[in-house]
């Protein structure tokens, strides 16, 4: 460890390196390597760049009880005014010229109080159990399909390809009220919003483009989403339906409908948070059991034990590895003296691999008790989706243990290369029907 300026603890380069290189995300037992010397030596800990300008300083934050106590108090740990997500100043940059601000998008993530509560009220009860109970009926016919087209398509299968990828799309699409014809193009535009902003994402042929270029395309994407739905909010506005887009459309903030810009970030946001997150989650709870053929088979034949798979899946995986926080004043935390304005990476993977919380961190237990992992974040922002993403997660393994006797391992996984939202991107599996 390095010491700054002012004394404070400063990650050696080779090391800073590796939490802000994507690449490193997808060695997943290097990362978590990294991330528990970090955390046994200087639990929080200045990163900074070697070449000057690359991107802004900021403290990473690794322990289980000061990533809780930072995401709990939202007054002196701000989501705002800073990028809420870590970003090189280039990508900033191309953000703030395509859309005059730090995220391509403005959505609950990036307000704080007083506007995050008057528009995270406005979809809250649509989230809740109470309500999602509605959902189950569709749920369970989408996840029966997907399962039986795996099958279809076996025995040798990818998992990530034909379940945990498509599946959860699909449910957020649904309750967004995009037709199944739109979803690619869906896609693609989610792709063109942030391929210029992740560098790592391949095939978006960002790569050789001019950034006023690729200022152009992410304008033209935000333009295209906000018209799209638009149409919906119309729609859903002279025929109110049951889902969240009914609800997002007639929401009234102030009095005031959502001005379109706002409307579609809600939508963009329930899209792109919903999505590759129960992807991950569900890839990396198949690949527990694939692993593990006898709790696959007690499973099966005691479903009581699944909502615990699904919880343990959720941390073991914790696929939103971080978000970032901006200091509202001086704050001590960790033994180090965070200045107002300073910039915090809070890690989820690091927190939900921190031994003093969770005994041996890296198995996969489902019966891990008490579970209180962070994966879904805490505090005024916590994920509006999680009873969604549980609901989702149970439904499909209750189809599957139907429907399929056993399972194994198939050739290796592969994770993505992304240091925020992370996970497998292939699980090849070998399938025996039931
Ligand atoms: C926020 C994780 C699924 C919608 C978040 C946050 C995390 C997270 C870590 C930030 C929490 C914080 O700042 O304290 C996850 C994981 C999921 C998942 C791990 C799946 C396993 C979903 C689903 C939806 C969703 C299915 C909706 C369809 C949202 C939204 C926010 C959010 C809208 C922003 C909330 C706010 O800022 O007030 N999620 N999420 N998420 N999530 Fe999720």
């Amino acid at each position: 460890m390095n010491r700054g300026e002012n004394g404070e603890a400063v990650l050696p380069g080779d090391i800073a390196r590796r939490v802000i290189d994507p690449h490193a995300y997808a060695q997943w037992d290097g990362l978590l390597d990294t991330f528990d010397a970090i955390r046994a030596e200087t639990p929080v800990v200045k990163v900074q760049p070697d070449t000057p300008g690359l991107f802004d300083p900021f403290w990473l934050v690794t322990r289980y009880d000061d990533v809780m106590r930072i995401s709990k108090d939202n007054a002196t740990f701000l989501n705002n005014p800073r990028p809420v997500v870590f970003s090189f100043n280039q990508a900033i940059e191309f953000s703030r010229a395509a859309t005059g601000s730090n995220m391509l998008v403005d959505s609950l993530v990036v307000f704080d109080a007083p506007i995050h509560p008057k528009y995270r009220k406005l979809t809250q009860e649509w989230f809740m159990p109470r309500n999602l109970a509605q959902l189950e009926g569709e749920l369970r016919a989408l996840a029966a399909r997907t399962v039986d087209n795996m099958i279809a398509a076996g025995p040798e299968v990818d998992f990530v390809k034909l379940v945990s990828g498509p599946y959860p799309l699909r449910v957020v699409m649904q309750i967004l009220g995009v037709p199944p014809e739109d979803e690619f193009r869906m896609q693609m535009l989610t792709q063109q919003l942030f391929g210029g902003q992740d560098k790592d994402l391949s095939g978006s042929g960002m790569e050789n483009m001019t950034p006023e270029q690729v200022v152009q395309i992410v304008a033209g994407a935000v333009k295209t989403f906000e018209d799209y739905f638009a149409q919906i909010a119309e729609d859903r506005r002279r025929n109110p339906t049951n889902d969240v887009a009914s609800v997002i459309a007639n929401a009234l903030v102030d009095g005031k409908p959502l001005p379109p810009r706002d409307m579609a970030g809600y939508y963009i946001i329930v899209a792109t948070a919903g999505h590759d997150t129960t992807s991950a989650s569900t890839a990396g709870a198949m690949q527990a059991l694939a692993r593990d053929p006898e709790q696959f088979a007690r499973v099966r034949t005691d479903r009581s034990l699944l909502p615990g798979i699904v919880e343990e899946a959720i941390r073991w995986t914790s696929p939103v590895q971080h978000f970032m926080r901006t200091a509202a004043e001086d704050v001590e935390i960790g033994g180090q003296q965070v200045r107002k304005g300073d910039w915090l990476m809070i890690n989820y993977v690091a927190a939900n691999h921190d031994p003093a919380q969770f005994p041996d961190p890296r198995s996969f237990d489902a019966a891990r008790s008490p579970n209180r992992h962070l994966a879904f974040g805490a505090g005024a922002h916590q994920c509006l989706g999680l009873h969604l993403a549980r609901l989702e997660m149970r439904i499909l393994f209750e189809a599957l243990l139907d429907r399929v006797a056993a399972v194994e391992p198939a050739g290796s996984a592969s994770r993505a290369s992304s240091t925020f939202v992370g996970g497998l991107k292939t699980l090849p599996l070998r399938i025996t029907p039931a």
